[in-house]
């Protein structure tokens, strides 16, 4: 039992992938373009944190554990970060956060952890804000949403699970820059049961990381034009999610990656972070494609890995399909499989 100076909260929160990309940002971390993305189930992150009381202190105060060891560089970004969220969450200025955090994916093996740890962390705050506060948050979900997103935009699609929207966009009811929405009733059938596996084609850090990558967008001759067409790829995606036009849906969704790709390669500072084995995995997704007529396709990430997408009833082909002709192409023979994802949980009595 804790005391009434010592509160607890445990969550854990899963990784999303998006089919309408995020990419270049305005203000405090809004987006300058509305995305889409999918929660998946396999790539999560597990935050526990204990909030002891203590005198007032003029910074926050925090120990940080990843993976059971500290990690000063992982605390800084977190003390960073609640040093913003003090805004709102003002008992971070009498209360030491003891932090734990852990993921199901291994570190580095480049799958974007941000999400799935800045939507755990912020669901933790929220939890944590009703038990010292003692009122219930009457937006619980959107109100970590929002948070998440101050920590790594794209975690603020990671608070449901399903499909969920970020951004605002006319004629898009409840669309918001500030936190994500759920858009699962519009789905169609063809797509409630999409895989995701994740072909690790680099493990280890990126060489240009995301928020470099999105700062390119300010001075990018394409930018306007980008936002201009993601928003209309949004419309047009939300469509298909609602007509459950498969085709539609594999012709948009890969011309969103390989858009994403083309604004890097094209920035003022051009960088590329598609490898040889991105490349050649792509074509042999085309390739199988072509002669199966199977519903497959690809996206990409900002980096060099393959997110392998297809609709369960090919399960059996496509698994195949990975383990005779892409795992050779895989750093160390490594993939992870993803199904579309219920959203977080808390898991603080489990
Ligand atoms: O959330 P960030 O700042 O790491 O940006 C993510 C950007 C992409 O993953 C490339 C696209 C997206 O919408 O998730």
């Amino acid at each position: 039992m804790k005391d009434n100076n010592q509160r607890f909260a445990s969550w854990q929160s899963p990784s999303n992938i998006a089919l309408v990309k995020y990419w270049g940002k305005k203000g405090q971390q809004l987006p300058a373009n509305p995305s889409i993305s999918f929660t998946l189930d396999n790539a999560l992150t597990h935050t526990q944190i204990e909030a002891i009381q203590t005198e007032n202190q003029s910074q926050v105060s925090i120990d940080f554990y990843f993976e059971n060891a500290k990690n000063p560089a992982f605390e800084s970004k977190i003390l960073a970060y609640l040093e913003i969220a003090k805004s709102e969450f003002n008992w971070l200025a009498n209360h030491k956060l003891i932090i734990y955090s852990k993921n199901t994916f291994p570190h580095s093996s480049g799958i974007a952890s941000s999400a799935s740890a800045f939507s755990a962390l912020a669901l933790c705050l929220c939890d944590l804000h009703e038990q010292i506060i003692g009122v219930s948050l009457p937006n619980f979900f959107e109100k970590a949403s929002y948070w998440a997103r101050i920590g790594s935009g794209s975690a603020c699609r990671s608070i449901y699970g399903g499909f969920n929207l970020w951004g605002h966009s006319n004629n898009i009811t409840n669309s918001s820059d500030l936190h994500a929405i759920n858009i699962d009733e519009q789905i169609h059938q063809n797509f409630k049961t999409l895989t995701d596996t994740i072909l690790i084609v680099e493990k280890g850090k990126k060489s240009v990381s995301s928020t470099q990558g999105h700062a390119l967008l300010k001075e990018h001759p394409f930018a306007k034009l980008r936002y201009e067409l993601a928003d209309a790829n949004t419309h047009q995606l939300l469509s298909i999610l609602k007509n459950g036009d498969i085709k539609a849906f594999i012709g948009l969704v890969e011309s969103e990656a390989l858009m994403l790709h083309a604004l890097m390669m094209t920035s003022p500072t051009p960088f590329i972070l598609m490898k040889p084995n991105t490349v050649a995995v792509l074509e042999k997704i085309w390739e199988f494609r072509n002669q199966t007529d199977l519903n497959l396709l690809f996206t990409l990430d900002a980096g060099a890995n393959v997110h392998l997408i297809s609709t369960a009833e090919h399960n059996e082909q496509v698994q195949n399909f990975v383990k005779n002709e892409l795992v050779g192409y895989c750093q160390n023979g490594l993939y992870f499989r993803n199904a579309t994802g219920q959203g977080p949980k808390n898991i603080k009595n489990a």
